[in-house]
């Protein structure tokens, strides 16, 4: 374990279980799905990546700042994960900033990843905002409360204009849908 996530559940024990699943090997895949496909489109740097929904940024945004040099911005609506996130796992990286928002609130621009579709409804985006899209099935999780079906589902939802990328990873109990696409 590195000395961050050691500091983290040292500080915050009741959170441990939370911070344990962050590393799941699930979400490890999901986000290096993610980030292949990004990689693949090859699309232009953005001015900053906003994540909607980010719980702790602990996997995504590593993955994240190899392959672009800019600034990441992380929502979430949870206090304490973004107490955790900004004063743990990124208190020394000036290119990430961590704030407690409601991303249902939020118009996104530039470009939003949202990995917590299932967790919300969807959310605003400007025009030509590129957004990276993840959301599930998994219907038996209470927190569950915008699963979808499909990835086709899932770009409706979001109401693009243009879909870059759209794909399925399957798990033994749920899929993950991904949509890359544009505001
Ligand atoms: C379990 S976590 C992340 C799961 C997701 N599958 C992933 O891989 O990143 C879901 C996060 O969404 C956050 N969340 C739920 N509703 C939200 C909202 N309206 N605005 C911002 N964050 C929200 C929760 O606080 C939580 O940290």
């Amino acid at each position: 374990m590195d000395t961050k996530t050691q500091t983290a559940i040292k500080k915050f024990p009741h959170r441990a279980v939370d911070i344990a699943q962050s590393y799941d090997i699930k979400q490890i895949k999901c986000k290096q799905w993610l980030i292949k496909e990004l990689i693949n489109l090859g699309l232009p740097t953005p001015k900053r990546i906003y994540v909607a929904g980010s719980w702790y940024g602990n996997v995504l945004v590593p993955l994240l700042k190899d392959v672009y040099q800019t600034h990441i911005k992380l929502h979430d609506i949870d206090e304490e994960a973004i107490r955790i996130a900004r004063n743990i796992f990124f208190d020394d990286d000036m290119y990430v900033k961590a704030e407690v928002t409601d991303s249902v609130d939020f118009e996104y621009k530039h470009m939003v990843i949202n990995c917590s579709c299932e967790h919300m409804e969807p959310i605003k985006m400007r025009p030509g905002t590129l957004c990276i899209l993840q959301s599930n099935n998994y219907r038996e999780v209470d927190d569950h409360i915008n699963c979808v079906d499909s990835p086709q589902e899932l770009a409706r939802q979001y109401e693009l204009s243009h879909t870059y990328y759209t794909g399925s990873l399957d798990f033994p109990t749920y899929t993950r849908f991904m949509v890359i696409g544009k505001k």
